[in-house]
């Protein structure tokens, strides 16, 4: 999971260090397919479920689940989120960042800084005994207290040999309540939060998920293992 998690870091590095107006997210999905392939890696997203891309690339009111299209130019001051997942010897590592595009819109920026601060947060009450519920507390009340609102409809999830395990970890909820951790857990923490309502509607393509308000949603997310004392972020780069 460490080896998985690192070239999850690495790999997004790379594709955000590519991010400028006009380039497009199908050339992102290009050049992830190019970065996993030239290390002997697979792409979790593609084909799974039948989704079609190996990158999530989830643009302004897009919530999560964006397929990459030549369609999609980026231009000055949209948001970004890329979710990656490498399979490094059968093992997941799953992470993603959202990113200005261009020079930050200030309403943007407060966005993306809170849900990048409400996922710190809940890393930092990660640690064996702590429950489920003080995850999900942790990144709601910082979100509501900054005027936002919490995606219910997706969850962070176990991760290993398989891409979506159990348990489910929402991005709400209440402090002392749900499942317990342990040591070795790997999950991952993932909150979607939005500038309007927390409602999502599916477009026809059966994935990209939008804002019903279509106003904006920015997320982060590591996978993580719980350890001794608290966790250790795979998906960081040191
Ligand atoms: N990477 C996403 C997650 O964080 C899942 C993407 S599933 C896909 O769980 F099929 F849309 F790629
Ligand atoms: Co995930
Ligand atoms: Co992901």
């Amino acid at each position: 999971m460490r080896r998985a998690g690192r070239a999850a870091a690495e790999m997004i590095e790379h594709l955000a260090a590519l991010l400028k107006p006009g380039i497009s997210t199908a050339d992102l999905d290009d050049a992830a397919v190019a970065w996993t392939s030239a290390r002997g890696y697979r792409n979790g997203p593609l084909n799974y479920h039948g989704y079609p891309k190996s990158i999530c690339t989830s643009v302004n009111e897009v919530v999560c689940h964006g397929i990459p299209t030549k369609k999609l130019v980026l231009k000055d001051g949209d948001i970004i989120n890329i979710d990656v997942t490498p399979i490094v010897d059968g093992w997941y590592g799953d992470t993603s960042q959202t990113y200005h595009v261009g020079t930050p819109r200030p309403q943007a920026k407060k966005l993306v800084d809170v849900t990048a601060e409400c996922l710190r947060r809940a890393i930092a009450v990660v640690k064996p005994g702590a429950r489920l519920g003080d995850i999900g507390a942790a990144i709601q009340e910082y979100a509501e207290a900054n005027g936002y609102s919490v995606v219910k409809d997706f969850v962070g999830h176990g991760i290993g040999r398989t891409f979506h395990a159990p348990p489910q970890v929402p991005h709400y909820g209440k402090r002392g309540k749900g499942s317990r951790l342990e040591k070795g857990m790997c999950f991952t923490i993932e909150p979607m939060i939005n500038a309007g309502t927390w409602e999502i509607e599916v477009l026809d393509d059966g994935w990209t998920a939008v804002t019903r308000d279509r106003k904006l949603s920015a997320q982060f997310e590591h996978t993580i293992v719980v350890t001794e004392h608290g966790c250790e972020i795979l998906t960081a780069l040191e």
